[in-house]
């Protein structure tokens, strides 16, 4: 895993666009898998600008969201589609057929009761990792961190293996979650979320994660045991994992001496491409 520590949300939406920058001049027809929350929006404005500067090219782009409550109304404003309509889509050149999030549609239970069956339901969650396959992959995929540890939506607990799949949300969750709308009770509790061995598959994971809110779950999921409970600690089994943090959610690692040794590194061998 690489760990680059800079000092402030501003340089680690910086060095976050720098990785997608590279990622499109290499490869214009990328897959990429993208997060919505508070922790992207810097740099989806900053991919934002760049379209508009004529410097980023999204039109052969294909993408993958994380995510998608279930149980919002089509068209709700904190729908993680409308999230990135309004945060990221509208503002760039990409094509809206290759922009994917989890399809949620007649997915939702009134009285405890839905017009689907179980495996209808089921069945969304392979479909989404087929159409990902059959799009050649992932190639970079962006995630932020839950303060328990999450990715995606998968709580702690999830499966290390799991697959694309419908989750329930934790209390947490919901409350971290509840600043986007006028009470908790109005979060959904049920999402589908790619699953942890789904997200394994990207070529490359690009966490970010900010503020000292995030420090425990950033501490666990770097220096602790891989493990359920803390599901970002599955990234310390991918091959291409790269974690970028603010001086305040890195403030509980042990080991922040070596990671920049390291980075040092890793940044004089880069500098002999150029
Ligand atoms: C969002 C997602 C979540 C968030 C996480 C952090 O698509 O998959 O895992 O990345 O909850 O959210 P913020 O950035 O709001 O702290």
């Amino acid at each position: 895993m690489r760990v680059i520590i800079l000092e402030d949300a501003e340089a680690v939406a910086q060095r976050a666009l720098s990785f997608f920058d590279r990622m499109l001049r290499q490869k214009p027809d990328a897959v990429l898998g993208l997060a919505t929350g508070s922790t992207p929006l810097r740099l989806y404005e900053k991919l934002s600008e760049g379209c508009q500067a004529g410097d980023l090219r999204f039109s052969d782009v294909t993408t993958f969201n994380l995510d998608e409550y279930i149980g919002l109304p089509a068209g709700h404003s904190q729908s993680y589609r409308q999230f990135m309509q309004k945060h990221l889509f509208q503002h760039i050149d990409i094509d809206p057929g290759r922009t994917h999030l989890p399809d949620v549609a007649n997915l939702s239970f009134d009285r405890g009761e839905s017009s689907l069956r179980c495996e209808d339901w089921q069945a969304r969650g392979a479909a989404y990792d087929q159409m990902i396959h059959a799009a050649g992959g992932i190639d970079l995929q962006l995630l932020g961190l839950g303060r328990d540890g999450h990715i995606g939506f998968n709580e702690p607990g999830s499966s290390l293996a799991s697959r694309t799949r419908i989750k329930a949300l934790t209390r947490q969750t919901r409350a971290d979650n509840s600043h986007f709308f006028a009470s908790i009770e109005q979060v959904p509790r049920l999402s589908i979320t790619m699953g942890i061995g789904s997200i394994l598959q990207a070529r490359q994971c690009l966490l970010m994660a900010t503020g000292a809110h995030k420090s425990p779950a950033v501490t666990a999921m770097i220096e602790g045991p891989v493990t359920a409970r803390v599901p970002a600690s599955a990234l310390q089994m991918h091959p291409a994992a790269v974690v970028i943090l603010d001086q305040e959610a890195a403030s509980g690692l042990q080991h922040r001496d070596d990671y920049q040794d390291a980075e040092t590194l890793q940044q004089a061998l880069e500098s002999l491409d150029h």
